[in-house]
């Protein structure tokens, strides 16, 4: 297993690209299968595993998937299967968009059920909802389910919860559904615009994503298309975190400002200069950090994904801090592994109180999830001395290059080929 090597204490200068969106991409690359007319090429697709994961399992399935750097070209007019019964399934969460996509379009559709990050139970009772609503019927057996539908009828459908995955799911199935559908207490996350955006460039009616109603006017048929997926917001988030963390000014580019609003006001509160143009945002740090309060929410509140980064940052705060994790009940485990470096953390359910030290020192710690992965990079990058970061399979699912991205703004840091 590979691990990543940090000496840490250098601050970080310099500007730093981001890449296309992971949680948009791995939802763009199932509804490309959609199309039964045309090829889709879509640019900046990041080069994670999770992306390598969603590729293999689109070819199990009959289509053409080539990538070309950061672009990937699907041709879906040939699909010989509606079996996603991979391994690569269970591996990754966003597998679960292959149910509406599949439905959708062939009216069934046979998968494992999905996996993903350890950071807590992940029902998908509100996309099941979503599929029978739309008239499905949903089987669960053996680890695997089966949604058939003779036709699929457009129709209303209020989400219990607001939920990423159940509104673009249902989204997915409801494009070639007859008639009209709407969302009510959709999820507004710039990827969930993302997705709407792809499906009317290839030729659906949705209206109003990024608000908590969606509008489906069913099609009956897409068609392939060129598209550029947006930057993804979770990794420019990280990068400003530790920019803020380690000292220096960073400039974060190729952005949409506007998708970091919360977290950009955060770090203003506690001291970090931060100034917006029209792509991109500068970051600049003397380290002297205040500490604040933190609840995630749903977009546009404060993002769940980047609540582990932040807790780092937080570490090494002047006073206390309060974190409330308010989407997923375990997504609090990185604490333990800060703790070997000196952070003085505690955790009361989904509540941890972080009482900020002067300086954490380097650990062998391990990655717990991909966000709990960026949380010990940064870590290891503020800390003083060595650090060595184990498990890191889960931050290669969700960061492209990650220690030669770091190393370009100055930081010492490698990975060690296990
Ligand atoms: N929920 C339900 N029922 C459902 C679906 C969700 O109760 O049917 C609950 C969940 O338990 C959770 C809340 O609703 O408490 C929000 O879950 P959501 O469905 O929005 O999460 P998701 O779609 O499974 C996506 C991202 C996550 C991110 C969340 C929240 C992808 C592939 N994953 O997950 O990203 O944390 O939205 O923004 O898009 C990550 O990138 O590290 C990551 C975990």
């Amino acid at each position: 297993m590979d691990k990543l090597i940090i000496n840490g204490g250098k601050p970080l200068n310099g500007n730093i690209e981001i890449g296309g969106a992971k949680n948009a991409a791995v939802a763009i690359l199932p509804a490309a299968v959609m199309a039964s007319v045309g090829i889709s090429v879509i640019d900046n697709i990041p080069e994670i595993e999770d992306i390598q994961c969603l590729e293999r399992i689109i070819s199990s399935l009959g289509c053409k998937v080539k990538r070309n750097g950061n672009s990937v070209e699907i041709d879906s007019t040939n699909i010989t299967s509606t079996n996603a019964n991979t391994e690569d399934v269970r591996k990754m969460r966003a597998s679960y968009y292959l149910y509406g996509a599949l439905l959708g379009r062939f009216g069934r559709v046979k998968a494992e059920l999905p996996g993903g990050c350890p950071i807590g139970v992940r029902p998908i009772d509100q996309h099941i909802k979503g599929f029978e609503a739309l008239g499905a019927s949903v089987k669960i057996e053996h680890g695997a389910i089966e949604i058939t539908a003779d036709r699929l009828v457009g129709t209303n459908i209020y989400f219990d919860v607001v939920s990423v995955g159940a509104t673009i799911n249902v989204m997915l199935a409801a494009v070639l559904a007859e008639g009209t559908t709407v969302l009510e207490n959709a999820a507004k996350e710039p990827h969930v615009v993302d997705v709407a955006n792809f499906l009317n460039t290839m030729g659906a009616n949705v209206k109003g994503a990024g608000t908590d109603v969606i509008r489906i006017v069913g099609v009956e048929s897409l068609t392939g298309c060129n598209y550029s997926v947006i930057p993804d917001q979770m990794e420019a988030a990280t990068y400003m975190i530790a920019a803020a963390a380690c000292g220096g000014k960073v400039i974060v580019k190729n952005i949409i400002p506007k998708h970091l609003e919360s977290v950009s006001a955060k770090l203003v509160e506690m001291g970090v200069k931060i100034e917006e143009g029209d792509d991109y945002i500068v970051v600049q740090s003397d380290r002297n950090i205040k500490g604040v309060n933190i609840k995630t929410l749903p977009y546009p509140g404060f993002p769940t994904d980047a609540q582990q980064p932040m807790s780092t940052l937080l570490c090494i705060a002047n006073g206390r801090s309060i974190i409330n994790e308010s989407i997923w009940e375990s997504r609090l485990k990185h604490v333990d592994e800060l703790k070997k470096m000196g952070a003085s953390i505690k955790v009361e359910g989904r509540i941890a109180i972080i009482d900020g030290v002067g300086k954490l020192t380097g650990a062998a710690v391990k990655a717990t999830d991909l966000r709990a992965g960026a949380a010990m990079v940064i870590a290891g990058l503020l800390a003083e001395g060595r650090s060595e970061i184990s498990s890191i399979e889960h931050i290669d699912r969700g960061y492209p290059h990650i220690e030669d991205k770091f190393r370009s703004l100055g930081a010492d840091i490698r990975r060690e080929v296990g």
